[in-house]
């Protein structure tokens, strides 16, 4: 696979960043690394393609080739909390441990599985949109006047990718769990993550051995490829349809357990929290639907007739019908479905024919409806920390 070194042109963009976020409002942005730092992330991020937050990067919409299905892995979104490690294949292990084992073990007796070990057990792959929870989380200001906390993300923390890997199924069978188990934590072997001077311990998150059981995979590979480092290299978790936290990179641990398990990031964070929210809202699982414009924001387009693209997803199924406005929302027309997911878990694709474009500044509407019912909504619930911006998204464009 590919090495990735710092190279001088990503230390200078990692410089760039610490100018750039002093002229943004300071809690929208997570510290970029300092000048001369090793980079938070490794592969190339050109400003062509993406939206620089330091630790964090967004894919441009309009850098998408719309002739493509899966987003190629060097244009994916990345999300890290500190920074990508560089692991080694060859001395990779994944630790089991808990009660939940058929054996229960404590974590000094985990049992510890090989990526060759890993390698041996069914193959298998699978289609699904990876989207982070705080996608659109922008808008809640922009489009909403609130103001709420985190990387101020337009529509780009998302991607669909082919996942190669193993069913977790399969791993838990083979280590044997108990009739018991209800909770699987995974833990990643990245850096701590700090924030506001609390250390919250390594990036995890349990889930249910439902999910575990159903459709998760540890991946090794996306698109034919083996995973980059950004992206999790040399094993992620992948559970299809859930929050992009939920994805644990880099996974180091399993702990299987008889009780549900908790950490920062099902209790503090990924959940609902703000006014209207109940203490002990629950923690996020599955996304809503969302829809984007294959376009930059402000856009200049000619003023001749043109076939404008995008793409809707959902967390629970298939997009099954997409309405769009290209008059700021007086007036609505289906979309053409182009084209969808193999095994229904990936986003659709889709096109409208704009006949008479008129010069000056419109807004485009997208809004999308999945296979079980969910429809978009003109507003999006408010919470502090900015998840699930699932409304209708105005998106302004110029007609020149
Ligand atoms: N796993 C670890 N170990 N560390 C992280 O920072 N970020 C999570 C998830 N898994 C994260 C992680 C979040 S919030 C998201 S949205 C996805 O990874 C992003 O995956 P990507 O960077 O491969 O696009």
């Amino acid at each position: 696979m590919t090495s990735y070194t710092p190279t001088r042109r990503g230390l200078l963009a990692s410089a760039a960043v610490v100018g750039g976020a002093a002229l943004t409002p300071a809690s929208l942005w997570r510290a970029a690394p300092a000048a001369g730092a090793f980079p938070a992330i490794l592969k190339p991020t050109p400003a062509t393609q993406f939206r620089d937050f330091g630790t964090n990067a967004e894919m441009l919409w309009s850098s998408v080739d719309p002739t493509a299905y899966l987003t190629p892995q060097s244009r994916l979104f990345v999300r890290n909390h500190s920074r990508t490690p560089q692991l080694d294949r060859s001395t990779y292990a994944l630790k089991v441990y808990g009660d939940g084992l058929a054996t229960s073990r404590t974590e000094g007796e985990a049992l510890t599985l090989s990526f060759a070990d890993l390698q041996r057990l069914p193959h298998h792959e699978l289609t699904a949109v990876l989207e982070c929870t705080g996608n659109g989380r922008s808008y809640f200001t922009t489009q909403q006047g609130q103001t709420v906390s985190g990387t101020a993300w337009t529509s780009g923390a998302v991607g669909t990718v082919r996942w190669s890997g193993v069913r977790l199924r399969d791993v838990l069978a083979s280590v044997g769990i108990s009739p018991d188990a209800v909770s699987i934590q995974a833990t990643g072997l990245d850096d701590d993550f700090v924030s506001g001077g609390t250390n919250y311990g390594r990036v995890r998150r349990p889930f249910s051995v439902e999910k575990a059981l159903d459709d998760a995979l540890l991946a090794w590979g996306m698109n034919g490829e083996d995973l980059l480092p950004d992206h999790g290299y040399p094993l992620r978790l992948v559970l299809p349809g859930w929050v992009g936290i939920a994805s644990i990179k880099w996974l180091g641990s399993l702990e299987v357990s008889t009780t549900q398990l908790t950490s920062p990031w099902n209790t503090t964070f990924y959940r609902m929290t703000g006014p209207q929210w109940p203490a002990d809202s629950p923690p996020l699982t599955v996304n809503p639907v969302r829809s984007a414009w294959e376009l930059a924001r402000d856009q200049v387009l000619p003023a001749r007739p043109v076939t404008l693209t995008g793409r809707s997803w959902s967390g629970a199924g298939t997009i099954a019908k997409v309405s769009v406005s290209l008059d700021g929302g007086a007036s609505w027309r289906p979309a053409v479905l182009d084209r969808r997911g193999r095994e229904g878990q990936g986003w659709t694709q889709w096109s409208v024919r704009w006949g008479n474009p008129r010069r000056g500044r419109h807004e485009l509407l997208a809004r999308a409806t999945d296979d079980q019912g969910r429809t978009q909504p003109f507003e999006a619930a408010f919470n502090t920390q900015g998840y699930f911006f699932d409304a209708v998204v105005r998106h302004p464009v110029q007609v020149a």
